[in-house]
């Protein structure tokens, strides 16, 4: 399971609608087991409801991983495809609670029908994540709730940022 160069790449795929500390523990314990891990940002080119653009959201993942073994992407489209093309062999996804795992399960189960060769690998997050989502990072931080500890400091810097403009507009 190497790639051309002889690396082990994975990517780990998600919307990162911001990247959270949940996330972040995901990448680290990823480059025990890869050489490098590509974060793809996933977004729909035609309907996008993210609060943050895709670039931002690159940018984010950029100022919060900061090792040279892990690259920042964005991509619209079929995962696998874009898997295939960056010349990774593995798909790496977070697992926190048991709710997680019926629609990772079929996810998993679609790509592997997709494309055979290409392993999904499930890291289990450490129990500090285990209730971290972006979605309630969001909703707390939009309801004026204290998110420190749970995203970046980068990240909430822009989350505050960008719920003060979302208020003004
Ligand atoms: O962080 P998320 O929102 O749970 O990530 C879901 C994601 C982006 C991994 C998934 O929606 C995805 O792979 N989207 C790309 C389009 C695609 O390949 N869909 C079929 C997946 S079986």
């Amino acid at each position: 399971m190497k790639s051309a160069r002889g690396e082990r790449v994975a990517v780990f795929p998600g919307s990162f609608d911001p990247f959270t500390n949940g996330h972040l523990d995901i990448v680290e314990r990823s480059l025990e087991i890869f050489d490098r891990v590509i974060v793809a940002v996933a977004y729909n080119a035609t309907k996008d409801s993210a609060l943050f653009s895709p670039k931002e959201r690159t940018d984010m993942i950029r100022e919060a991983t900061r090792s040279a073994r892990v690259v920042a992407d964005s991509f619209s489209g079929l995962l696998v495809d874009y898997v295939e093309g960056s010349g990774a062999q593995a798909i790496v996804r977070g697992l926190r609670a048991v709710a997680d795992f019926e629609y990772e399960f079929q996810m998993a189960m679609m790509n592997r029908h997709l494309r055979p060769r290409i392993e999904t690998i499930f890291i289990m997050a450490s129990e500090a994540h285990f209730y971290t989502s972006s979605r309630l990072v969001k909703e707390v931080a939009s309801l004026g709730g204290d998110v420190t500890g749970l995203i970046p400091s980068s990240v909430r810097r822009r989350l505050s940022r960008k719920l003060t403009e979302k208020r003004e507009r």
